[in-house]
Order: C-alpha cells, then sequence, then structure tokens
C-alpha cells in the first residue's frame, strides 16, 4: 500500500492525492472494519460485526479509510443524543450540550504509523463542516494505551477528566479538542440584526 506524507491532507475532494481516500462507510466495509477493531482490542472493547454496524447506522460519521481497494482504518464518531448505552459516551453527554464524540478510532497493524490515523481526523473534521463545537473520546490510562494518548495529544487533545470503569480495573483519560464553528452556523444561530427604522420621504 501506499500512502501520502501525512503533512498533506487526505479525504474526497483534496486536489492532487494519491490512492487513499477517507470516505463514509459502505456496509461491504463491514468485514474489514470488524477485522481492524479485533485486531484493536484490547486499546478498543471487540464488538461483532452487527453492532459495530448498528453503531454506524447511528453515527454522526462513519468513516473509512480505503487504500487501493483496502480498508486501512475506519472511525465512528456520534453526536449528542444518540441512543447509545456507554458509561464514556454519558460522561461526556451529561457534560457538553453539542459534541462530537469519537467512539473509535482504528488503523489496520500493517498500516500504522503512516497518517492514516490522522487522515481520519481530517476527513471528520470535513465531514461536520462546522456543525460540533468539540470534538471528544477518551483513551485508557490502565491498562495503558501511550501510542493512542500521544496520538490524540499531538492532534490537539487535552485532557478534561478521568472516568473508572469495571470497578476500578480500567481507567480512561477524557479528552476534547475545540473546533471552530462554520461562520455560517454562527450566523443562521445569531438573533436577526435589528434594522433602524426606515424614514419615509413624507416624513422629512
Ligand atoms: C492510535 C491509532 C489510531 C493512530 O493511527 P496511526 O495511523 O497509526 O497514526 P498516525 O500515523 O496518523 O500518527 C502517528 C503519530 O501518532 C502517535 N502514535 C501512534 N501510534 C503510536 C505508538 N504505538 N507509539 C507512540 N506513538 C504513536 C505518534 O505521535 C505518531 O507521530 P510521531 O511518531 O511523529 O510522534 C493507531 O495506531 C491504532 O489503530 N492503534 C490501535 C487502536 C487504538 O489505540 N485506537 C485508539 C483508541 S482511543
Amino acid at each position: 500500500m501506499q500512502f501520502r506524507d501525512r503533512t498533506r491532507a487526505a479525504w474526497p475532494g483534496a486536489a492532487g492525492e494519491d490512492d487513499m481516500q477517507i470516505r463514509t462507510w459502505h456496509p461491504d466495509d463491514l468485514n474489514a472494519v470488524a477485522a481492524i477493531n479485533e485486531a484493536a482490542v484490547p486499546a478498543m472493547n471487540s464488538l461483532p460485526a452487527a453492532e459495530l454496524r448498528r453503531l454506524l447506522e447511528i453515527a454522526a460519521a462513519g468513516l473509512v479509510a480505503e487504500d487501493a481497494g483496502e480498508i486501512a482504518g475506519f472511525m465512528i464518531c456520534l453526536a449528542e443524543g444518540a441512543d447509545y448505552d456507554s458509561l464514556n459516551y454519558h460522561w461526556f453527554s451529561q457534560r457538553y450540550p453539542s459534541f462530537a464524540y469519537v467512539d473509535r478510532v482504528a488503523v489496520a497493524p500493517s498500516a500504522r504509523g503512516r497518517g492514516v490515523g490522522e487522515a481520519l481526523y481530517e476527513g471528520l473534521i470535513a465531514a461536520l463542516a462546522g456543525s460540533r463545537p468539540v470534538l471528544l473520546c477518551e483513551v485508557n490510562q490502565d491498562p495503558p494505551n501511550p501510542g493512542s494518548l500521544r496520538f490524540h495529544r499531538r492532534l490537539g487533545f487535552r485532557t478534561v477528566g478521568r472516568q473508572e470503569l469495571e470497578d476500578g480495573a480500567k481507567t480512561v483519560v477524557m479528552l476534547e479538542k475545540e473546533l471552530t464553528v462554520a461562520a455560517s452556523r454562527l450566523n443562521r444561530a445569531a438573533p436577526a440584526p435589528t434594522r433602524s427604522p426606515r424614514r419615509s420621504a413624507g416624513r422629512r
């Protein structure tokens, strides 16, 4: 597989790019996605393909990195208000009214360290198009996942909390990365400007 220099952007629409593309998932991708998910255990929890599919169906963005016909990585991102029974998702839901929560991001072991994970985040930010003010995710502190922590810090995530799970057997670090909300969305949400009353010509 050929991968780009990871300093360059990689999502559909970017000009002059090589073979790799970040695109929305398709049901045909499920087996490859499930295999990459399994290869990422215990950094991520094991999930059968049917449950991954349900998550992708309720996701705000379900993305895959495809290189020369092979799935090299995937990402599942949920927005607020999703029907998702996860302690980490609930932790963030209680603290943020509007968000994009990365439930899982994983790259095939043979493709790691070549910019695929970063390209998935770039694709996510492009897909969100300024609709959410913040990206959220958690990374395992115990058992440790230093690679993912370094990866997320490098992308600008900062720690906003910690949570113990499974009766203290597991600790996760809660991370956030602020996003710039698109000006068009801000304009739409803002109250209509008050007009100064027009004077009619006759009153002059
Ligand atoms: C974490 C993961 C998604 C990163 O994707 P990737 O394509 O390998 O990462 P990229 O090539 O885009 O970025 C590489 C950077 O990430 C960090 N990084 C990624 N894996 C690392 C590792 N094993 N050890 C140290 N740093 C690592 C480094 O900062 C590295 O850049 P640097 O070497 O210049 O400092 C991928 O390694 C993976 O699938 N890991 C297993 C699953 C997982 O932990 N998912 C996250 C759950 S929270």
